[in-house]
């Protein structure tokens, strides 16, 4: 199968073609983000191969049916970016990688949060700098906090087994509980109550109409004053300016992301040598009680093995016409 491989980068090319050597399929790697003006990239392919910042909306989906294009692996287990509706209607067949390593984003959560408590950020450049005074630089012991856990799915169970282990009392929210948490002994609550009790508060949901902006001016002010925000998951479901807010005014003490409502235009590019134009995310950046990471949570050498070998099964399914199991339920 030749499939145009968007968004590409170094480790892409390694991973894939490392997990493509049985396979054989024809994996082009394109650096181009799919967006309506690079679709046309994807002309003389069978599939494309996308991941969490490619547009795949009703534009990129018209311009891919137009080619003859009837497949799609995302190398991704959100699919928020995709226009569900549109692919079902011009007939694709879109598989994602439900599963690599919920350790490493839970892992991943987690070193933001010790990051931001113990302020490891400030203490490395000051260390550097010869300054070894303590002032600014006190934290809290984990020991005792509540930690919220918005969403105990794969990765969010994963943040309450750890978290258990520094001796913290986890509450969660979930439509659904999970076994493993409540056999450690999580306890479930509604929303108004976690975010009156947490310390820290974890997002672990999906993308979704309900989720979009469910960190925002008005569930800031149930919080605790001073706690601490931490979302690996993405970026919409946090309101930043509501949350700026927060840290202005001190009711938000600590604010840890590895995704961004707007990353798209940001994010896993190096744009050292350019002017950020985003005032909001340059905002961000001034506080000395936020670190941001640039989508790096599923980044660890076991994960991205795991993706490309789920990425090329879902290829090779498309290709032989029959199920990886890993296909979007498009209600077809
Ligand atoms: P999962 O599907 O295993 O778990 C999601 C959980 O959220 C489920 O238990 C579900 O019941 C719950 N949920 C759904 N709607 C909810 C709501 N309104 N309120 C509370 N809980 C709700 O997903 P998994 O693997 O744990 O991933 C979670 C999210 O992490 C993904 O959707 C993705 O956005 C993000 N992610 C981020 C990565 C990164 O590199 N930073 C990498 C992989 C995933």
């Amino acid at each position: 199968m030749r499939v145009a491989v968007f968004s590409s980068h170094p480790h892409d090319e390694t991973y894939l073609n490392g997990a493509n050597k049985e396979a054989g399929h024809d994996l082009v790697f394109l650096e181009s983000r799919l967006k309506p003006h690079t679709a046309k990239l994807a002309d003389g392919f069978d599939a494309v191969c996308a991941f969490v910042n490619d547009d795949l909306g009703e534009e990129v989906l018209e311009v891919l049916a137009g080619l003859g294009i009837e497949h799609i692996a995302l190398r991704s287990a959100g699919f928020n970016h995709v226009d569900l509706a549109g692919a079902e209607r011009l007939g694709f067949t879109v598989a994602r990688v439900p599963a690599y390593s919920p350790h490493a984003v839970a892992e991943h959560t987690v070193a933001i949060m010790l990051a931001l408590n113990r302020q490891i950020h400030k203490a490395y450049t000051r260390v550097r700098d010869g300054n070894f005074a303590l002032d600014g630089l006190l934290g809290f012991d984990l020991h005792g906090r509540t930690v919220g856990v918005i969403g105990t799915g794969k990765i969010g169970e994963r943040v309450a087994v750890i978290m258990s282990g520094f001796g913290c009392r986890i509450v969660a929210y979930d439509p659904h509980p999970n076994q493993v948490c409540l056999d450690l002994g999580v306890e479930y609550v509604d929303l108004p109550t976690l975010f009156g009790v947490s310390d820290i508060v974890t997002l672990h949901t999906p993308l979704t109409p309900e989720t979009h902006h469910l960190i925002n001016d008005k569930t800031v002010e149930m919080m605790k004053p001073g706690v601490m925000i931490v979302n690996t998951s993405r970026g919409a479901l946090v309101d930043t300016v509501a949350v700026i807010d927060g840290l202005k005014s001190g009711r938000v003490g600590y604010l840890g992301l590895d995704v961004y409502e707007e990353e798209g235009d940001l994010f896993f590019e190096n744009l050292s040598d350019r002017i950020i134009t985003d005032d909001v995310f340059s905002r961000l950046l001034t506080f000395p009680n936020v670190i941001i990471t640039g989508h790096q949570g599923f980044f660890t050498a076991d994960a991205i093995t795991a993706i490309a070998e789920t990425t090329i099964e879902n290829l090779t399914a498309f290709e032989a016409g029959t199920t990886s199991g890993n296909e979007l339920d498009l209600g077809r």
